[in-house]
């Protein structure tokens, strides 16, 4: 697990640890604090590829960062058109033209579905389901529908969509006009749009992440596509965390060939470097912003410098291939993932399932999947919690793991799921 210590940039800059879980204690959140001891305490300081090393000269296999590192920690590619911007004109006036928004946005419409060819970037996941509720209010669909158990981000937009009570009811009341339906269910999202023709605006991921990697039945995308159509209702897609390659292909709309009003895209935008979401839509879904340039705008909205990220992101997926690589390395860590962890578990693991590099492992309760979380780090390996149920735990590994990364995630996995097997008493039934 241990290798040279990468020397962090700031190094006479960095608290030991106790300082840190002060700071942490009494200038960011104290539940942060207490978090970041439970999963071991480690302070990280730098990264490469698929490792993450701490202040401690310990290196980790990143396959957490809820879906952000496609391509993996400071891609070379990424990281030069950044530096280059840096050191040339990261933030634009917003008065003139600037060259890098126009090249980003030109560079994302080639390798989205054809027919989506205009784009407004923003910073967050969040920014951009915003976005796309004003862009469907300007098209006159004020009745907003989204899937239970799907993750849309916090925002106050954003979270009513968001299919969990949990994160929504310290903050009602949310967004008027916003209902609920079970994800992969067609006839139950008929049933809502047949009341509101004209009205209405889809919201839906092609595999639900936070939920705990949810894959919908085969043909479920062509169906909501083809209600939307039936009722006149907005279908936005949200490719936060599916897009860009993550599930083997380059868009999770590409398994069943359809094509939304509004594609939502984020997180591994950034490469890993600089924040950067973007809704690209059809110039029909975008006419009131054509029209109106200001009538959504955000300071930092494509910034030269994200700007420079997202091109270094795709120019980095198109040059390694790792649309390819993300889906043949899926299919080999889902199968030996999926057998290390039955042959521990038994029955008390429900089910062990993936698309490309977004794999979930459903426990029969709630327990295995946070303490395995925690075994994992100690055998060496970041994966992610999910958001939106307490059952699975999730692995996001980069398309740039190399067969030894992959022997190393197993080799821990199986470490994990035997200590973790030997502790576990399930409430109902024995492993
Ligand atoms: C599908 C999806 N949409 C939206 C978001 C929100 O993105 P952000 O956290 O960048 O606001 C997420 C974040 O996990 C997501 O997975």
């Amino acid at each position: 697990m241990t290798s040279a210590p990468i020397k962090p940039a700031v190094a006479g800059d960095i608290p030991d640890r106790h300082e840190l879980g002060r700071l942490y204690r009494s200038r960011l959140s104290k539940g942060r604090a207490t978090l970041g001891e439970l999963f071991g305490g480690h302070v990280e300081v730098a990264s490469e590829g698929a490792r993450v090393h701490t202040s401690d000269g310990r290196s980790f296999l990143n396959c957490g960062g809820y879906g952000v590192f496609l391509t993996g920690a400071r891609h070379p590619t990424v990281v030069r058109r950044v530096a280059e911007q840096l050191h040339t004109h990261p933030v634009a006036t917003r008065i003139f033209l600037e060259p890098q928004a126009a090249l980003a946005a030109d560079a994302l419409v080639s390798v989205v579905p054809e027919g989506l060819s205009r784009v407004h970037f923003a910073s967050s996941g969040a920014e951009a389901v915003e976005t796309a509720i004003k862009l469907a209010r300007t098209r006159g669909r004020t009745r907003l529908v989204a899937t239970d158990g799907g993750y849309h981000g916090k925002t106050m937009g954003a979270l009513s969509l968001t299919g969990k009570s949990l994160f929504q009811d310290p903050f009602r009341p949310l967004l008027p006009g916003t209902s609920h339906v079970p994800y992969g269910d067609a006839e139950a999202l008929r049933a809502v749009l047949a009341q509101i023709p004209g009205e209405g605006c889809v919201f839906v991921e092609p595999v639900q992440g936070e939920a705990g990697v949810v894959i919908p039945p085969i043909g479920y995308l062509r169906q909501v596509s083809d209600l939307c159509r039936e009722f006149g209702a907005l279908f936005v897609l949200d490719e936060i965390q599916t897009g860009l390659g993550r599930l083997g292909t380059w868009w999770g709309a590409d398994a069943e060939g359809v094509v939304p009003d509004v594609l939502l895209v984020g997180k591994g935008l950034s490469g890993g470097v600089v924040p950067v979401s973007a809704v690209v839509a059809t110039p029909e879904a975008f006419t009131a912003f054509d029209q109106d340039p200001y009538l959504h705008t955000s300071t930092f909205s494509g910034a030269p410098l994200a700007m420079a990220a997202a091109r270094g992101a795709i120019e980095a997926i198109q040059e390694d291939d790792l649309v390819t690589r993300s889906k043949v390395l899926g299919e080999q860590i889902l199968t030996e993932v999926r057998s290390v962890v039955t042959r521990h578990f038994g029955d008390a693991v429900r089910e062990v399932r993936g698309r490309g590099l977004m794999l979930g492992i459903e426990f029969a309760e709630p327990g295995p999947a946070g303490d395995l979380l925690i075994e994992l780090i100690q055998q060496g390996v970041i994966a992610n919690h999910s958001l939106n149920s307490h059952l699975v735990l999730r692995l996001t590994p980069p398309a740039v793991l190399q067969p030894a990364d992959v022997d190393f995630l197993c080799e821990a996995m199986d470490r994990a799921c035997r200590a973790q097997a030997a502790r576990y008493t399930p409430t109902s039934g024995g492993v």
